[in-house]
């Protein structure tokens, strides 16, 4: 799941989560009032309160799309899916108490971890599930199948495992193997797309916007990001070419230069989505509220001792340089995912 569900929400929200103007600090009033003014945030910010918002090391996570993606089979059939990356070390987590004083010990911790791990040997690895959903279900399923601040249930749709991913190499050169990486989520082999969700749509071309901000015009010819298979295209030009290209420079030509085959974007192995599915994309659904599933979580995920933790993470959160008006809306927020835990959260405050 994710903060907010409207793209052009995504810098506020990263802002608010970042520094302030005045004295380049970060800045927990600064966090919680946009979280309490933006209610979607809910069902992710208790997951990021709770234990797994801090996670013991890299390896001991899951990871998920979050969005919900297409896939198309053999005989052009369409579904949306949302992977699950289940971690095989198990999920551990950090108390606050052990995090606070790892990052005075040692800040790289995550990184050596994973790098060291890999270097013996111990390669860590994830198990990928799908939840799979037939193409006409969105139209109907009981919540907007395309807002990822929810997840769909996994007894409406199982988890059915597929694959693994096992991380095996380390890079040689960090510099052009991991700050030249340019990762994107518009970047998809056939049989894979995008969907409605509009958050995943405006991914769709910021990343690569970016990448050619921070890495150049041509960042997909740094040999990290470069296809494997070879790419004919008749873009050229721009800083950072390294390729040469031979005539013809353009097309149709009569020189026996590459062609476009068109019929391979409409062979059905493209994402589709008809246009009222797109257009009723975030129209609000019959269990489409912004705290049901963050309550669901508190009480039907959590057990005593984690939900004691999140009272004890918010609290100590909220106590750290948050404005009193700020605090009221806090504590009505998380009254509004849990009354219970809202309670114990305003009274752990007072004391
Ligand atoms: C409208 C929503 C979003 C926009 C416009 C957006 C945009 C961006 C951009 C421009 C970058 C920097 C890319 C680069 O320079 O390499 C970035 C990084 C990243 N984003 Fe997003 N993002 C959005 C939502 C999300 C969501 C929902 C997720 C997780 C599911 C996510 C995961 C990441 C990660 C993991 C990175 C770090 C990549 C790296 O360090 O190379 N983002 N995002």
């Amino acid at each position: 799941v994710f903060f907010v569900r409207d793209p052009m929400k995504f810098q506020h929200f990263i802002r608010s989560q970042k520094r302030r103007a005045d004295n380049g600090l970060r800045d927990h009033d600064m966090q919680w009032d946009f979280w309490t003014l933006s209610p979607e945030s809910a069902h992710q910010v208790t997951w990021l309160m709770g234990d797994r918002g801090i996670p013991k090391t890299w390896r001991h996570m899951n990871g998920y799309s979050s969005h919900t993606y297409m896939w198309i089979n053999a005989k052009d059939e369409k579904f949306w899916v949302k992977y699950h990356f289940k971690t095989d070390q198990g999920i551990e987590c950090m108390t606050q108490d052990e995090a606070d004083s790892m990052a005075g010990k040692d800040g790289d911790y995550h990184r050596r971890d994973l790098f060291d791990s890999i270097k013996n040997g111990d390669y860590p690895s994830w198990t990928l599930h799908m939840q799979i959903m037939p193409f006409e279900d969105a139209k109907t399923y009981r919540l907007n199948p395309f807002d990822l601040t929810k997840v769909w249930r996994h007894s409406d749709y199982p988890l059915m495992e597929v694959g693994k991913l096992t991380l095996n190499r380390n890079p040689t050169d960090f510099h052009t193997e991991v700050e030249q990486a340019a990762f994107e989520p518009n970047n998809l082999v056939s049989g894979i797309g995008l969907s409605p969700d509009k958050m995943l749509l405006a991914r769709g071309f910021s990343y690569a916007d970016a990448h050619r901000h921070r890495l150049g015009v041509n960042y997909k010819q740094i040999p990290v990001n470069k296809p494997k298979c070879p790419v004919n295209s008749y873009s050229k030009d721009g800083v950072g070419r390294t390729e040469n290209v031979s005539d013809p420079v353009y097309a149709p030509n009569s020189y026996g230069g590459p062609e476009a085959d068109p019929q391979r974007g409409q062979d059905g192995t493209q994402w589709y989505a008809d246009g009222d599915m797109v257009r009723q994309a975030y129209t609000l659904r019959k269990d489409d509220d912004d705290f049901g599933q963050a309550g669901a979580l508190v009480r039907e995920v959590l057990n005593d001792e984690e939900r004691d933790r999140l009272v004890d993470n918010i609290v100590g959160h909220l106590s750290a340089g948050v404005s009193e008006r700020v605090l009221q809306r806090a504590i009505e927020y998380w009254c509004n995912v849990d009354k219970t835990l809202g309670d114990r959260i305003a009274k752990g405050l007072k004391g």
